[in-house]
């Protein structure tokens, strides 16, 4: 078995963040006994909480640390202060966005999974998200994003340009090929080459490279289109490729045929460290509350392991997960009688992994960090 030594760098931003990134560590430091790892950590600031801290966003000793990173754990980012206040210099944003730049994270991926315990939550009839199954590759570091930000000195007019290299397009389309190859073999093109520009340098050099891997079946999708077929069939995809702006907007939308935002991990991939968070943002009305899920930030711990290559580790925090789900161990969002504390189910699933359930566990334990609403 191999010992693995790493360096990871922790950022529990802002609202629910830090609590529920702290359960993700506490389940690393379970697997890291388990397994013999050392998992060495490094508290960064980004974010609102940097901002108040630092008057910075993305203070430069979180870049650095981030660069000398195996891996990077973050919480979430935002504030009510800054999204009411469109007038506002500083905004937390802008510290994830120029972390992604800064340590080239070109890809985002984010897997759209369905649990059966789960699907009463989803807004979507039980037979159409039975075995959804599928993974978005969004580009993360290009586009209107990232493109020239003009606004005129009258404040009448205001534009944002959206641009992509083929270079761009290249490595994140080979990555999404790359995965297809492992699954079930299905590319889709998520665009809107009717109108755009760009858009159609993506579907040029998406069939360019498709003859590379033979086996993935491509097909290409309008954005708007895209929008209503992953409600109306979600089953018909397998890895859908998009642009930034498209992919921030879908990946949203899917998140909902799960029935729980609060359950989706994502990863942020590039040529250094990966950066590993849920999908959910700050939900700053929960923050200190202890009733956040923080199964989307354990999730992503999980994608942490497997881009460390610890695939059996990963598959242990995730069967501990599928073990807290079956048993009803769920907090507020699932289940808004009978819930668990966020720091209850961090417990649990550590328990798991440390080979301490479901046998040696004191039920009435867990009992009595239940809520007390009836
Ligand atoms: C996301 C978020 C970010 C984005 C925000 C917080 C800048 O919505 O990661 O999807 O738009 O990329
Ligand atoms: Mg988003």
């Amino acid at each position: 078995m191999k010992i693995m030594e790493k360096n990871i760098v922790v950022i529990e931003g802002d609202g629910i963040g830090p609590e529920v990134t702290r359960q993700s560590v506490k389940v690393l430091n379970a697997i890291a006994d388990q397994f013999g790892h050392t998992f060495h950590y490094k508290h960064c600031l980004m974010g609102a909480d940097a901002i108040d801290k630092t008057g910075n966003p993305l203070p430069d000793e979180t870049i650095e640390a981030c660069l000398n990173s195996d891996a990077i754990l973050f919480g979430a980012i935002g504030h009510p202060k800054y999204d009411n206040d469109p007038t506002a210099k500083v905004r937390p944003e802008q510290g994830l966005l120029k972390l992604r730049k800064s340590l080239q994270l070109f890809a985002n991926i984010r897997p759209v999974t369905t649990y059966p315990s789960l699907a009463h939550l989803s807004p979507l009839k039980t037979k159409n998200i039975e075995g959804v199954d599928f993974i978005i590759f969004r580009e993360l570091t290009g586009g209107i994003y990232f493109g020239k930000k003009e606004v005129n000195e009258e404040k009448t007019q205001a534009s944002d340009d959206c641009v992509y290299t083929r270079e761009e397009i290249e490595r994140v389309t080979h990555l999404a090929f790359q995965y297809a190859q492992q699954r079930r073999k299905k590319l889709t093109l998520v665009d809107k080459a009717n109108v755009l520009e760009t858009s159609r340098l993506w579907r040029k050099v998406v069939q360019d490279i498709a003859p590379q891997y033979a086996e993935v079946t491509v097909d290409f999708l309008f954005v708007d289109n895209a929008a209503m077929q992953i409600i109306l069939n979600p089953k018909q995809f397998d890895v859908v490729l998009t642009e930034n702006m498209f992919g921030d907007i879908i990946s949203d939308e899917a998140s909902v045929i799960t029935g729980s935002l609060g359950l989706l991990p994502s990863a942020s991939i590039g040529k250094g460290a990966a950066l590993f968070e849920p999908i959910h943002g700050s939900y700053p009305q929960a923050a200190g509350k202890d009733i956040a899920n923080p199964l989307g930030s354990i999730l992503s711990a999980a994608m942490l392991l497997d881009h460390l290559a610890l695939a059996r580790e990963a598959a242990l925090v995730r069967e501990a997960v599928e073990w807290t789900l079956l048993n009803g161990f769920v907090t507020k969002d699932i289940d808004p009688i009978n819930f668990y504390f966020t720091s209850t189910i961090g417990e649990l699933i550590s328990e798991y992994v440390a080979n301490r359930i479901p046998g040696g566990i004191n039920k009435a334990n867990i009992e009595l960090r239940k809520s007390t609403i009836i």
